[in-house]
């Protein structure tokens, strides 16, 4: 069946349209939505069979928890069984906003949504049309991105429906998003913050509200969690990363011609910086290098856009990781799976 699209304007809420979706969700409705990180794909979080259903529409392992989704601080209270002061400390900075953190559960959160974990996911975002969606829905919204698994996390309502057609009841058409990435995934053991996915909040950020934190390497933290699946956040085409440094515009220039010669339609995504150096290959332009914020808006966009143009390679130059340019660095890297 289509899912029925309500176009909503973030700046002018048609609450009535809401309202509507959120019918929808209460009697165990697959509802997408945007945030203000990307789109999710809601199910009423506290009901295990509508739950299912969302795994069944991502086709997503039945091991790869889910993050529940608040409007209200009392929510938080209810879904987990402690709140560390440092855990109180960031959702005060941070929330509402793109942080969610993972703390041991109550026996409220189904089974199905941790995956049989102790621990629950707990986000509340900040974008609006979320907000009162779940306020209008009454309960905590489980919800994962809303891309079939392993493919780019939808920052659209036509990157949903790409991905999801037919297999969703009610798609919230906000436009575009803002942030481009996920939330920053954390964990708080102890009095520790350990990073298990940088995202729409900084390391740096985060830092200067909770001092040093640990951050999981791309090869832990594909054990840990976010990235336990090593092909995440893929287009079709191949990536081929090319990290940042001297010699980085030679090396994605002889890599287009390898990959050229031996006949596989090739492109490149560049900086602003280098994007005119490469010649005879076409072009797209990530953002500028050193502005972490303007590429992560644009990477799920952009490698969506070499899709629909049937690109058979993507030979992507790498940012540094300062600031949004962290997240951006370990998407491209899962993009481009295991080396
Ligand atoms: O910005 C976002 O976070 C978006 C929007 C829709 O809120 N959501 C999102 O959800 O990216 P998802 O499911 O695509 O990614 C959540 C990640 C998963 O990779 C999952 O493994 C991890 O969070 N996660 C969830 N619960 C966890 C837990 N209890 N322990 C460790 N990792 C967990
Ligand atoms: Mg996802």
């Amino acid at each position: 069946m289509k899912p029925r699209i309500f176009r909503i304007d973030p700046q002018n809420i048609d609450f009535g349209l809401i309202k509507q979706a959120a019918a929808v969700l209460n009697n165990r409705g697959l509802v997408a939505f945007p945030t203000e990180t990307v789109y999710g794909l809601g199910a009423n979080a506290l009901d295990p069979k509508a739950v299912a259903g969302i795994f069944e529409a991502k086709k997503r392992p039945l091991d790869d928890p889910l993050i529940v989704h608040i409007a209200d601080i009392e929510d938080f209270h209810r879904l987990v069984a402690e709140i560390p002061a440092v855990a109180e400390k960031l959702v005060n900075c941070f929330w509402p906003g793109p942080l969610t953190v993972i703390l041991k559960k109550t026996a409220l959160v189904p089974d199905i949504v941790t995956t049989g974990l102790e621990t629950v996911a707990v986000r509340m975002p900040s974008g609006e049309i979320a907000r009162s969606f779940i306020k209008a829905a009454g309960v905590p919204v489980a919800a994962p991105s809303a891309n079939m698994f392993g493919r780019p996390s939808p920052t659209t309502a036509q990157h949903v429906i790409d991905d999801l057609d037919g297999r969703i009841d009610v798609l919230l058409d906000g436009g575009r998003t803002d942030i481009g990435v996920e939330s920053t995934v954390v964990e708080v053991v102890g009095g520790r913050i350990v990073v298990l996915r940088p995202g729409g909040v900084s390391v740096e950020e985060l830092e200067s509200v909770a001092g040093p934190v640990e951050v999981l390497s791309g090869s832990e933290d594909m054990l840990k969690s976010p990235g336990k699946y090593p092909c995440h956040y893929s287009p079709r085409a191949r990536v081929i990363l090319v990290e940042d440094d001297l010699s980085q515009v030679d090396t994605v220039a002889s890599v287009v011609a390898a990959m050229k010669e031996i006949g596989k339609r090739t492109a490149v995504m560049a900086t602003q910086e280098n994007a005119r150096s490469y010649k005879g290959v076409d072009v797209k332009v990530l953002g500028p290098g050193n502005d972490g914020k303007i590429c992560a808006s644009r990477l799920f966009h952009v490698l969506r856009e070499f899709d629909a143009e049937k690109v058979e390679v993507i030979v992507a130059e790498g940012i540094p990781e300062k600031g949004l340019g962290l997240a951006v660095m370990n998407r491209l890297r899962k993009a481009a799976g295991p080396s």
